[in-house]
């Protein structure tokens, strides 16, 4: 069988770290890609790595005509013109096996529906990519306990991190364009990994359902002078007038449908963890057992003494948004797979080569974007919020928190 030829939209960040994902899985090329910026490089990084004979389309419709499936690896601002002009392209012939987008799937509930109605026009097999779900970390430990979580009963309690020192572009930061801070941008890997932790082996990823949530949101550090005025400097972005939340946490209620019982689901989200680089921290509690899931702890440890620092390397070769160069640092070998792009990857090449749904679907982003809506909504009322409620349901159809507008002022004290 001839390989998926894969087309990416968007030549960027998580573009790259895809690419370096492809490298550990068979079965696919990227054989194109469209971006507005940075397509001739990728596609020479692409070639050179032996990836596929990957070659640069000036226009969405151009790329779709010649790949199998196609990657929405661009910003969520750009989300629905993209899709639209997929969903053209399908229309007038493009052959695509599957579409694959990013998180977070929308940057409200509005959005999110919105591509679920525009792929639906196209009638394809769809993965929503959220990577923490298929971390071998946590499927060896969900495995691995198995047996204490049938005889014992489920996990009760999952509390789930991501954090590090704060984005890499711009647009992340201005909340007016990304669909707010911290919380939409990791919040939405905490809560579906939370979620995903607390479902009962074999059971699909919605099985439990969202009962209540409480959230809080706080602006700690980066509209504090010096910090503000470097991030104006830096990503040309004023917190001052937009402010976004650099730090969010919350704890969502889930139910089990069979037989009633509660369980939570912590997560915690950060801009402003000067540590060494990104931590993801996971533990699920359960009755008699846990587990832990820290990726800065590596089988390999690298120290550079003040002498010798002159002479360190680019410090992201050492982990994702690393923040020094020297001193003790821990270094992970293989993040691509460590942070399970490997895995999402090998599983939506296999789906749509086979013609079948991947492990997450649009379906599913679309829940993640209300849970993640649901805490904006909360931490603004300073409520707990009622998930069951039809009325808090119909609310969330049309809501943009205060801090996606730009009035993060009112609502970030
Ligand atoms: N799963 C993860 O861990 C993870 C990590 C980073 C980013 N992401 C998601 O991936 C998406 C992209 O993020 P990124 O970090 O790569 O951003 P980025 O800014 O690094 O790269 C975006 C790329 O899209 C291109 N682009 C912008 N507008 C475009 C348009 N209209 N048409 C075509 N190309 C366009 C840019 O030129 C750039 O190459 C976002 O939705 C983000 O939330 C996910």
């Amino acid at each position: 069988m001839e390989n998926l030829k894969l087309g990416f939209i968007g030549a960027g960040f998580i573009a790259g770290f895809q690419a370096e994902a492809l490298k550990n899985v068979r079965g696919a090329d990227v054989a194109g890609v469209h971006s507005l910026k940075g397509a001739e490089e990728f596609a020479a990084m692409a070639k050179a790595a032996k990836l596929g004979d990957c070659k640069v389309y000036s226009s969405v419709a151009e790329l779709c005509k010649n790949v199998d499936a196609v990657a929405l690896f661009a910003p969520n601002y750009v989300r629905i013109e993209l899709m639209e002009q997929i969903v053209e392209a399908v229309k007038g012939g493009a052959k695509l096996q599957g579409l694959i987008c990013e998180k977070p799937l929308g940057r409200t509930v509005a959005e999110a529906k919105r591509l679920i109605e525009l792929l639906n026009e196209t009638g394809l097999p769809n993965a929503y990519f959220e990577n923490q779900l298929h971390m071998k970390p946590i499927q060896k430990a969900l495995k691995q306990l198995e047996p204490q979580r049938k005889s014992m009963g489920e996990l009760t309690l999952a509390r789930c991190a991501e954090e590090h020192s704060g984005p890499h572009e711009g647009w992340f930061w201005d909340p007016t364009r990304q669909g707010g801070g911290v919380l939409s941008d990791m919040g939405c890997h905490s809560i579906a990994v939370a979620w995903y932790m607390l479902t009962p082996a074999g059971k699909p990823l919605t099985f439990m359902k969202p009962i209540s949530v409480t959230a809080d949101v706080a602006m700690l550090k980066w509209g504090q002078e010096p910090y503000r005025k470097q991030l104006l400097d830096r990503m040309g972005v004023d917190y001052a007038k937009t402010p976004a939340e650099d730090f969010a946490t919350g704890t969502i209620t889930f139910r089990n449908p069979e037989t009633g019982q509660r369980v939570r689901g912590q997560f915690t989200n950060s801009w402003m963890y000067d540590k060494q680089g990104l931590r993801l921290l996971m533990d699920g509690i359960g009755p008699g057992y846990t587990f832990e899931v820290n990726t800065l702890r590596s089988p390999l440890e690298v120290f550079i003494g003040d002498e010798a620092a002159d002479a360190v390397a680019d410090a992201e070769e050492a982990l994702e948004k690393a923040t020094a160069s020297r001193g003790l640092l821990a270094v992970q070998p293989n993040e691509a797979d460590l942070y399970g792009y490997v895995d999402e990857l090998e599983d939506a090449v296999a789906a749509f080569s086979e013609g079948r749904a991947p492990f997450a679907t649009w379906d599913y982003g679309l829940e993640i974007t209300k849970l993640c809506q649901a805490a904006y909504m909360s931490a603004e009322r300073g409520l707990t919020l009622d998930l069951t409620d039809p009325v808090v349901q119909k609310e969330l159809d049309t809501y943009t928190s205060l801090i996606a507008q730009g009035r993060g002022a009112e609502a970030l004290r």
